[in-house]
């Protein structure tokens, strides 16, 4: 099971520092919220491009916009490896995947608990992974909604039986605590925030906790 570390999570006062102690995690989740979908306000253009310039890892923006259409414009020019985004703000989220398939950018879409998987019929087969958010996306440090595992293993069908290579990943409440109970509901990756960055071990130690774990 792979594993993402949520950089919003980190000590932003050393955030370079923060980057070093995760180079050897499976890929960066940079978190970015526009205040209306979440409540919260992040990243911008200019720190984020900081952020994908100094990180050697794999990319993925976790774009939390009640406008995707018109925000994904902006951080697809930083050239992340992949833009996750909310369809169910949208009619039509395909034309947000067009636009990444067009800039050679992989696709996710998340879906927050209240949206059911059936929601994702007519995009899955489009899509490069599927984030489930294991709490109601805005703040860090809340407890993993256990519904959401039972939304894994139902994504899980689909995919298989669609024939799909789609990954399944848990974003929200993963601690090392639950991780391997999040690994037997059929999840591929894990985007953790305080449960590396905020943990007692220090995020070195912490995110090395997560990959023995996680084997
Ligand atoms: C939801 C964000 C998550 C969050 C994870 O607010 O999409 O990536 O930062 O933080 P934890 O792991 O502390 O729930
Ligand atoms: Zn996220």
């Amino acid at each position: 099971m792979k594993i993402g570390p949520s950089i919003m999570c980190a000590n932003l006062l050393r955030l370079q520092d923060e980057l070093n102690y995760v180079s050897q995690a499976d890929w960066l989740h940079i978190d970015i919220m526009d205040g209306y979908m979440v409540p919260d306000f992040t990243f911008g253009i200019e720190a984020t491009e900081q952020i994908l310039n100094y990180s050697s890892l794999k990319s993925e923006i976790h774009l939390m916009s009640k406008s995707p259409l018109e925000h994904v414009e902006q951080y697809v020019k930083l050239k992340p490896d992949i833009i996750t985004f909310h369809p169910e703000v949208l009619y039509d989220p395909l034309r947000v995947v067009y636009k990444l398939k067009e800039a050679g950018i992989q696709t996710g879409i998340a879906i927050n608990p209240s949206i059911p998987i059936v929601a994702l019929n007519e995009v899955i087969h489009q899509v490069d992974r599927v984030i489930i958010m294991g709490v109601n996306p805005g703040f860090i440090g809340q407890k993993l909604l256990k519904a959401s595992l039972t939304k894994s293993l139902h994504l899980a069908d689909i995919i298989k039986q669609k024939g799909l290579n789609t990954d399944i990943i848990l974003d929200g409440g993963v601690k090392l605590e639950n991780l391997k109970e999040i690994y037997e509901h059929k999840v591929d990756g894990v985007v953790v925030g305080t449960g590396i960055f905020h943990h007692n071990l220090g995020t070195e130690a912490a995110l090395k906790a997560f990959k023995h774990t996680a084997k």
